[in-house]
């Protein structure tokens, strides 16, 4: 019955994350950091190989310097526009650049650390519109990556500033029940 209950909570809790676009400065606790990418490691993986590799950013120089790479890279953003929302932590997710399922690896992963995020009451985005800064060249050099392994994601968190809008009617196309 326990188990039965704490099932239900984990399904409402999914329902109810939203992506969070305003953080407060404060950092992230280390030992709740360190839960949130636990979670991520704990995703699947394409045959178990673990193929992806998470890299947390506090540096708001790097990360400012990683929307300047994105911007001479032909990414634009309207004026003002900060694409980490300016959260206290960015992770970055990267895989080996020739494994074939390495976006949806890094996917996974991204996926489980929001989840485990909203159940510590931080909240979080997932970022790609900064992949072109991220994989400048100059950039990866400071990322400190594994060798050949490349960003697929990234994922703003903090503890939440304002909350976020109520979610979006869902599609009611989308599933086909086959007989
Ligand atoms: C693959 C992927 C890339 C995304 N990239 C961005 C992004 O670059 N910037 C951003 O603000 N949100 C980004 N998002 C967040 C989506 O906009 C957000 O999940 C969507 O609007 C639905 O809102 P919800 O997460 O609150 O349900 C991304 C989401 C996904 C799954």
């Amino acid at each position: 019955m326990q188990e039965v209950i704490a099932i239900n909570e984990f399904y409402d809790m999914l329902l109810k994350r939203r992506t969070i676009r305003a953080f407060r400065p404060e950092m992230i606790p280390d030992d709740i950091m360190n839960k949130i990418i636990t979670a991520g490691k704990y995703a699947p993986s394409a045959m178990g190989q673990q193929n992806r590799h998470f890299t947390v950013i506090k540096d708001q120089t790097l990360l400012n310097d990683v929307v300047k790479a994105t911007e001479k890279a032909g990414g634009e953003f309207v004026p003002g526009h900060t694409p980490f929302y300016s959260a206290p932590a960015v992770i970055i997710l990267s895989a080996p650049a020739s494994f074939k399922f390495n976006r949806e690896d890094c996917a996974c992963a991204i996926q489980n650390m929001m989840l485990a995020a909203c159940s510590f009451g931080i909240g979080s985005c997932y970022i790609c519109a900064v992949l072109p800064g991220l994989r400048d060249s100059s950039i990866m050099d400071r990322l400190k990556l594994p060798a050949n392994y490349v960003p697929y994601g990234s994922v703003s968190f903090g503890y939440p500033a304002a909350s976020a809008p109520e979610a979006k009617a869902r599609r009611t196309d989308d599933v086909t029940f086959l007989p």
